[in-house]
């Protein structure tokens, strides 16, 4: 399944994809503020993405810019919750000349809306570290309000969210 914008599209990410972003997850720049701030060997990332690929509760999509098809980045809904039809969204760049060009926008707008209209979510939320200013400036540009500040592990955290 695609999803596609102006400059990028969105597939299902696959296990192949493992060795760009084991890479990527290894950058400091990257897992600064992700929860995966550990050394991760190709092996264990194979395995993540064995296990959650095709989960119910989750759904990952790599990032490709159309022009050059070019991987370059991950977006999630993990934690989707139908009961409550909410879920939280993930999302990093992994490929540093990639940042900075609009295309993490295009890719929230492009979840948020696959969330709503395929999955029935009324809510998508993201919980950000309080530094992680670019972060809560896109989920800002996409339209994620303010609901909450609180301590996670002792760090500053952000809770965004956007409704239907
Ligand atoms: C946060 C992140 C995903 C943004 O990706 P991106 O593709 O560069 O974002 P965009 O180009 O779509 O930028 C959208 C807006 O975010 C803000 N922004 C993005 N990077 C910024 C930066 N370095 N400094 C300040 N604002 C920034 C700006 O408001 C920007 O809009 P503008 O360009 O019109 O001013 C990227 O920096 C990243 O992968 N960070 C590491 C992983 C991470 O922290 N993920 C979020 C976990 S929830």
């Amino acid at each position: 399944m695609l999803l596609r914008s102006t400059n990028i599209y969105l597939r299902k990410t696959l296990i192949k994809d493992a060795k760009k972003s084991t890479k990527w997850l290894n950058d400091e720049s990257v897992n600064m503020y992700l929860s995966t701030k550990r050394k991760i060997t190709i092996k264990e990332r194979g395995k993540f993405l064995r296990e959650h690929l095709n989960a119910p509760s989750e759904r990952t999509f790599s990032i490709i810019v159309i022009d050059s098809n070019k991987y370059i980045g991950n977006i999630y809904l993990y934690n989707i919750n139908k009961t409550n039809h909410v879920a939280e969204i993930g999302v990093f760049i992994g490929e540093k000349s990639y940042l900075r060009k609009g295309f993490s926008t295009e890719a929230i707008n492009l979840v948020t809306d696959f969330g709503f209209q395929e999955l029935g979510l009324i809510r998508i939320y993201a919980k950000i570290i309080k530094e992680n200013i670019p972060s809560i400036l896109c989920f800002n540009k996409c339209g994620f309000q303010l609901e909450k500040n609180y301590l996670s592990s002792n760090q500053e955290t952000i809770l965004l969210s956007k409704v239907k």
